[in-house]
């Protein structure tokens, strides 16, 4: 996720900005900028890659003394990670310099503004617009801080912005939407970062501020206004984290934060995809809505826990859609010698985007001509750039090697894949589409309430810290759930689980049952009413021969409550969409559990974040 630095004071602003990046740099990027105000001139440097890449053509060509900047690392979403897309942005006079971190959803309609007004715009990038916005205003005559009012009640979506003005050498502006931002308070100096990380080193006084504000930051003074330069009061508080603590916002494990992330990365993975008439759109998707209405068959291949999120994206696209899906693992797909041709659409499910098998897998697709859409979190990674269509997931980078974060967004995206097709090929109507969009829409929230029931989680997990084998049942979308969720458990704890589906348990696995043996059930909503009451037969086979069970069931469920040892309840939530808010009590068990039997949660043993060899 982009890293954002703000400072006015007596110190060199490079040096400070510089700083600030380098202690971000845990958030995960692919390019870093700097820009001061010096001279009445913007001075600005930006590079692609690592920060020591712009350390260097810093130290070859210094920007001149100051004392205001502000600096940015880039994780790209709008366009690939090079030196032209890399933040700062000025205007097209070079008098406003802004970063940013989000997306704003209405950045096409504004393009398209600016440029019939001339401007010429040198990146791919959202930023750029809003720079040349801000810089628009300020040209006409207002300050910087009315020229950021103003251009904030423009934009829609998720953003945090921070601008300098050449012809303000003592002002630095900044707005918060939706993305984080907070301000560092030191004696004749202030600061703005991402998060405290960006300038604990020089003090521990921090303000938050809220959604929809504005905040104006000069040498002796912050001030915090809504967009409409109404001032409100920001909550100052002490930061009494280190450094380490500070990275995962107070959290132990970067695992643990990425967690909690959850409802933010659906929500911004959802952002942008509806036009203004409700046509769902995906506007990176290079793929022509001719191609996609010939497709007659998706195979989606994925590994680990991308491909759960392909098994859960199976039951979406054959339902909505009535296409035939496969899932497959890319580790096998290219040996067995698959039937796919020019009508075969081969989606690639990927959080890194350099899974060697994977990639093989694509490689091989596209060799036999299937068109190949990748769904990816990682813009201008080896999968997106070998696809012939990407839907970006908007998680920010994941840092803990044990997904979370990625797999709730790869869900979000495969849905949205699932009714664009629908869309496109006119197997649902306009207001079902709608509707299902309203449904994902209302997922953060649910999502938030599933997390403030983590202590209960919390507890059960550290009560099972003797366990040496946990088994997981699902049924339909819940049994990919009760996959993923033994795959936390197996990788964080290094503990015997496996996940069944629950009709299967007859077939062999019930043998496993023993007294006192764990059981996690996801039980589906009770709406579905032959899914649930086989799920219940099951639960009551394995509780017969003395299994404990932990039951996932929703709330107002109460057929469950004879059956369940333990109960978790979820959001009621239609069928499809449960995984959502399924897997996260199983996310916490695993993460808890691991951390009572004393294991590195964010590295786990054998295990590599992007596994990029077959
Ligand atoms: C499990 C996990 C792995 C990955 C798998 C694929 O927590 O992270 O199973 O899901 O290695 O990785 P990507 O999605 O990067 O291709």
């Amino acid at each position: 996720m982009c890293g954002i630095v703000g400072y006015v004071g007596h110190r060199s602003a490079t040096d400070t900005v510089i700083d600030g990046l380098r202690r971000l740099e845990y958030r995960g990027y692919d390019s870093a900028g700097v820009a001061v105000v010096s001279d009445g001139a913007i001075a600005l440097e930006k590079r692609a890659g690592k920060l020591a890449n712009l350390e260097k053509v810093l130290d070859e060509t210094p920007l001149a003394l100051a004392h205001i900047g502000i600096g940015h690392t880039r994780w790209a979403t709008h366009g690939p990670p090079n030196d032209v897309n890399a933040h700062p942005h000025t205007g097209g006079v070079r008098r406003v310099a802004l970063v940013h971190n989000g997306i704003i959803e209405n950045f096409m309609e504004l393009r398209e503004r600016v440029e019939a007004d001339g401007h010429e715009l040198l990146s791919d990038t959202d930023t750029e617009i809003v720079a040349h916005l801000v810089e628009l205003q300020v040209q006409s005559g207002v300050d910087l801080t009315t020229a950021m009012q103003r251009v904030c009640q423009q934009l829609d979506g998720a953003f945090t912005l921070v601008a300098i003005d050449a012809e303000d050498p003592d002002t630095v502006v900044a707005a918060r939407c939706n993305s984080p931002l907070v301000v560092g308070l030191g004696e004749g100096e202030n600061f703005l970062g991402s998060d405290v990380a960006a300038f604990i080193e020089f003090t521990r006084e921090a303000l938050e501020l809220g959604q929809d504000q504005i905040v104006v930051m000069t040498r002796d003074e912050v001030r915090v206004t809504d967009f409409h330069g109404r001032p409100v009061e920001a909550r100052q508080f002490h930061v009494d984290w280190d450094l380490s603590a500070a990275e995962k916002d107070g959290h132990d494990w970067f695992m643990r934060k990425e967690i909690f992330e959850q409802p933010r990365a659906v929500a911004d993975s959802l952002i942008g995809r509806r036009t203004a008439n409700g046509q769902l759109q995906l506007d990176e998707m290079r793929l022509a809505d001719e191609e996609l209405r010939d497709v007659d068959k998706i195979i989606i291949i994925a590994c680990g826990t991308s491909f759960y999120a392909g098994m859960v994206a199976k039951y979406a696209i054959e339902h909505w859609t009535r296409t035939p899906v496969e899932v497959e693992l890319a580790s096998e797909f290219r040996y067995r010698d698959p039937i796919i041709d020019a009508t075969t659409l081969i989606v690639a499910i990927s959080q890194s985007g350099e899974t060697a098998d994977t990639l093989q897998a694509i490689r091989h697709a596209r060799s036999q001509r299937a068109k190949v859409l990748a769904i990816c979190n990682t813009n201008g990674s080896s999968i997106p750039r070998e696809s012939d269509a990407v839907i970006y997931t908007h998680a920010g980078p994941e840092i803990g090697v044990a997904s979370t974060k990625g797999f709730l967004t790869q869900l979000v995206a495969c849905y949205l894949l699932a009714l664009y097709i629908a869309q496109v090929k006119g197997t649902r109507f306009g207001d079902e589409i709608d509707e299902i969009m309203e449904q994902l829409e209302a997922m953060p929230g649910h999502i938030e309430t599933v997390l403030e029931g983590a202590d209960a989680v919390y507890e059960l997990a550290r009560s099972h810290a003797g366990t040496r084998s946990v088994l997981f049942l699902g049924r339909h979308a819940g049994y990919p759930v009760a996959l993923e969720g033994a795959l936390k458990l197996k990788e964080l704890a290094y503990l015997h689980a496996e996940g069944f589906a629950a009709g299967e348990l007859k077939h062999g696995p019930i043998a496993l049952i023993e007294e006192g043996l764990p059981v996690l059930c996801v039980v589906p909503p009770k709406g579905r009413d032959q899914l649930h009451g086989k799920m219940l037969s099951g639960i009551q086979e394995v509780r017969a021969r003395g299994a404990r069970t932990i039951c996932l069931a929703e709330a107002g469920d109460t057929s469950i409550e004879p059956y369940a040892d333990d109960l978790i309840r979820l959001p009621k939530v239609p069928v499809l969409l449960q995984p959502l808010v399924a897997i996260l009590p199983l996310q916490l068990f695993a993460c808890e559990l691991a951390t009572a039997l004393g294991h590195d949660v964010d590295q786990p043993r054998n295990l590599a974040k992007s596994v990029t060899v077959e």
